[in-house]
């Protein structure tokens, strides 16, 4: 083979397989036989096979009038985690919320021939394309619905999984309804802009978390749309996004950008790997005022803004100033980093001195949060303690049960 050939398909296959196990995304052999099996190509006839075999790339199949991706085939390294963290077994039935074809045979190889799986999206065209693609690739036992999916699909309900493929504001009350009672629902859960993919138990008329990942996905669309709003304070290069109606002057805000930017550190440090998501959970909990910062790397290199993360940088707004997270090396290698915040506007020494201060209490050991999801009218005597996030159908309680709850909850398990 010359350099200019590309693999056949089965190798290229093989090889993602083998860049998501070195990723840790594929830890299990069903989930590798899976992918290994599946012909990725076939669901994204438009692109290249290099690209439709790349572990990282999003194929996108669909974007809306204003340019913004509505549907894609996600990324290889996105779905193995969902399957992972989903635990399909062979006989079970699933519902995926959100088509692109492919992942909905990944599921039909999971559950095998005496499973059933069903995939429903609200749009015409990306259910006419799954279909298309799950045919010729021959897994036209799958079920692929249009509806919106606030309802779930009761007609083959119920399900042993749920999983979500699009960002979810709220956890409509179908898609309990419709989930088996030893089920695990598995959902990219939208708080104050901030996605977790989080893996839920039921448990009674309560949703326990057991973990979660960090993610990104495209939007919900129809009903349950998020209550979420994108502003723009410098063209499309910074963005801001806000949930709910909480009132602020985007004009102020932008004349608050342009302005010098000022600094503090907190002289607490983390280890720089990365994981220091709870930190922006506790921080989107606590202030009302939160906010995520959604910038482009034009305008770190424009001056603009100090940074930005590929999900985002946390936020806090006022009238008329700014404030965001910063993360900065204190040794040479940045296995070390310090948290600080940056800030913009006349008051943004009030916005700064508030973020430090929430950073200092932040109890860093304690990394993993947990979410259990209530009924919404659930009475606040009957929540357990911690943060409340309330929705339009849910209230979604965070709490960090730190080392010696986590010591408690395994012994409880024996
Ligand atoms: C990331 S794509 C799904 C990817 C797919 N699971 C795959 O094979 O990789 C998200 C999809 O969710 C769909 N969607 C958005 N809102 C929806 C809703 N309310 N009901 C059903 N589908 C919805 C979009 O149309 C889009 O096709």
């Amino acid at each position: 083979m010359n350099d200019h050939e590309v693999p056949p398909p089965e190798a290229l296959r093989a090889a993602m397989v083998d860049r998501l196990r070195e990723m840790g995304a594929v830890r299990s052999d069903q989930v590798a036989m899976a992918i290994g099996t599946v012909p990725r190509h076939l669901f994204a006839p438009n692109e290249s096979l290099t690209d439709a075999y790349t572990a990282t790339s999003t194929l996108e199949t669909k974007r809306d009038e204003q340019g913004v991706a509505v549907s894609t085939v996600s990324a290889a390294h996105i779905q193995a985690m969902m399957l992972e963290q989903a635990q399909v077994e062979p006989g079970m039935r699933v519902l995926e919320i959100g088509s692109g074809g492919y992942n909905a045979a990944l599921l039909a190889e999971l559950v095998g021939p005496s499973g059933e799986v069903t995939t429903v999206d609200i749009d015409p065209d990306v259910v006419d394309r799954a279909r298309d693609c799950l045919r010729a690739a021959g897994y036209e036992r799958v079920n692929a619905v249009l509806a919106d999916a606030e309802e779930g699909v009761p007609a083959h309900a119920p399900y042993d999984r749920v999983i979500v493929t699009a960002g979810a504001w709220d956890i409509p009350p179908a898609w309990w309804d419709q989930l088996t009672g030893d089920g695990l629902m598995v959902v990219p859960l939208r708080m104050r802009g901030l996605t977790r993919n989080i893996v839920f138990a039921r448990d009674g008329d309560r949703l326990v978390s057991r973990e979660y990942e960090l993610s990104t996905f495209v939007a919900m669309r129809g009903v349950g749309a998020p209550d979420e709003r994108l502003l723009q304070l410098d063209g499309d290069d910074v963005k801001l996004r806000l949930d709910g109606n909480h009132p602020v002057d985007v004009e102020r805000l932008r004349a608050a950008l342009a302005q010098p930017r000022i600094e503090a550190w907190s002289g607490i440090t983390a280890a720089g790997d990365g994981r220091f998501d709870g930190l922006n959970l506790w921080w989107a909990l606590h202030l009302p005022e939160f906010a995520v910062i959604d910038a482009k790397k034009t305008a770190v290199e424009r001056g603009v803004v100090a940074h930005a993360w590929p999900l985002g940088v946390p936020a806090v707004v006022g009238a008329d100033s700014i404030a965001y997270l910063g993360l900065r090396g204190v040794t040479p290698d940045r296995s070390t980093c310090e948290y600080g915040v940056y800030g913009h506007g006349p008051n943004a020494r009030t916005l700064i001195d508030r973020a430090i201060q929430l950073i200092r209490s932040w109890d860093g050991s304690s990394l993993d949060a947990r979410f259990t999801a209530y009924p919404a009218g659930t009475p606040d005597d009957q929540l357990p303690a911690g943060l409340v996030l309330d929705k339009r159908h849910t209230r979604v309680v965070l709490s960090w049960p730190g080392p010696e709850g986590r010591a408690e909850e395994a012994g409880s398990t024996e």
